[in-house]
């Protein structure tokens, strides 16, 4: 698989995931608003690759820092928010700028100067990255143990290698599942109004020869039923506390499908992609993309112009629709309150990010 994004001589290297899978481009991020507008346009998109992303891009913000006239911190704290808010759903992403803001702030406090404290974020940078692969692995441990021996998979979205920094999330699942010759087949839902399904998923099974057959999201309820699906697996953006989960839109009903045809429906992602602090999925705010988006296919229009359109790019998953949530520490299972507290608790007795040392 091609890199989703790589370091490369104080710059961050992007693959243009809008292009795909008509071309293999890539994009050359030298400044920090560069990133944030790749963001902003889906060039870097997926929870996982978002938080990774996220400091390479408080890395470049750092590294501007040298010549501004005002209060480092302050200026530091400015590039953080414009980070973390450059698409609103997905969590990792101010987790990243977050990590990357606390280790900076922390070693400005002891006295480091400017480039020992840059020198230290470039590791936690490529930590974040490294880490995210481990972490990716490690959950497609866990989630090839609960699929079932001729598994046949539906997933929603792409929570592939291209929505992390390499293996991915539900993916990850296929791909471990796979190797060790449990997945039959895997249905891949094309994912209006971007086609993340037939872009990006369907190439990226394909490059792997893992058996993928593509169908539009309006088939996943005559899929489910007719051609023997057993498990649904998808990736999520944010999962409140009480295990209601924000992912692509379509999700919440595949898993409104997966519960009429009592087809187990899991969620595959990250400690990273749980806010903690949100009580119920209410709270999670859905961003809202333009209207283009669904008017137009590319560039092509398929409705009349200025016709009012509706284009939330996410849903929420109620908590009881989730047969159980695979993550690097094992699978949660219901209730989840409890299990995502037992959870929480574990993530801050680790501290597992070494930067400062
Ligand atoms: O708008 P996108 O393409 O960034 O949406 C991505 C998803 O919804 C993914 O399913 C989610 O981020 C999980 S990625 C491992």
């Amino acid at each position: 698989m091609v890199d989703t994004m790589s370091w490369k001589d104080g710059t961050l290297i992007i693959l243009d995931q809008t292009a795909l899978p008509s071309a293999v481009e890539f994009i050359t991020c030298t400044n920090y608003q560069r990133v944030c507008t790749a963001v902003k346009r889906l060039e870097v998109r997926g929870a996982p690759a978002l938080g990774a992303a996220a400091g390479f891009a408080m890395l470049l913000a750092y590294k501007e820092l040298v010549h501004t006239t005002q209060d480092i911190l302050t200026v530091y704290a400015k590039a953080k928010e414009e980070i973390a808010q450059a698409r609103p759903t997905a969590v990792n992403l101010s987790w990243g700028a977050n990590l990357m803001y606390k280790a900076a702030t922390s070693m400005a406090s002891t006295g480091k100067d400017l480039n020992a404290i840059y020198t230290s974020l470039e590791k936690l940078a490529m930590e974040i990255y490294t880490e995210d692969i481990r972490i990716n692995k490690k959950m497609g441990e866990y989630g090839a143990e609960i699929l079932p021996a001729s598994s046949i998979i539906l997933t929603h979205c792409n929570a592939g290698a291209l929505a992390t920094c390499g293996w991915g999330t539900a993916l990850g699942v296929i791909r471990s599942g796979f190797a060790q010759g449990k997945v039959k087949m895997v249905y891949a839902d094309e994912t209006r109004p971007l086609l993340q399904g037939a872009r990006l998923t369907a190439w990226e099974l394909n490059e792997d020869h893992i058996p993928v057959t593509l169908i539009t999201d309006n088939m996943a309820a005559t899929t489910m039923a007719h051609k023997h699906v057993n498990i649904v697996i998808t990736g999520a953006d944010r999962i409140a506390a009480n295990g209601d989960a924000a992912n692509k839109i379509g999700t919440y009903g595949v898993a409104l499908i997966a519960k009429a045809l009592q087809i187990p429906f899991y969620i595959a992602a990250p400690a990273s992609t749980f806010d903690f602090k949100l009580t119920s999925g209410e709270q999670i705010p859905i961003e809202e993309r333009a209207p283009q988006e669904v008017r137009q296919i590319k560039t092509v229009p398929i409705a009349p112009p200025n016709i009012p359109v509706f284009n939330p790019a996410f849903d929420v998953t109620p908590a009881g629709l989730i047969s159980g949530i695979i993550t690097e520490y094992g699978v949660l299972r219901p209730p989840y309150k409890e299990s995502i507290n037992k959870l929480h608790a574990q993530v801050l007795k680790e501290d597992k990010y070494t930067w400062k040392v």
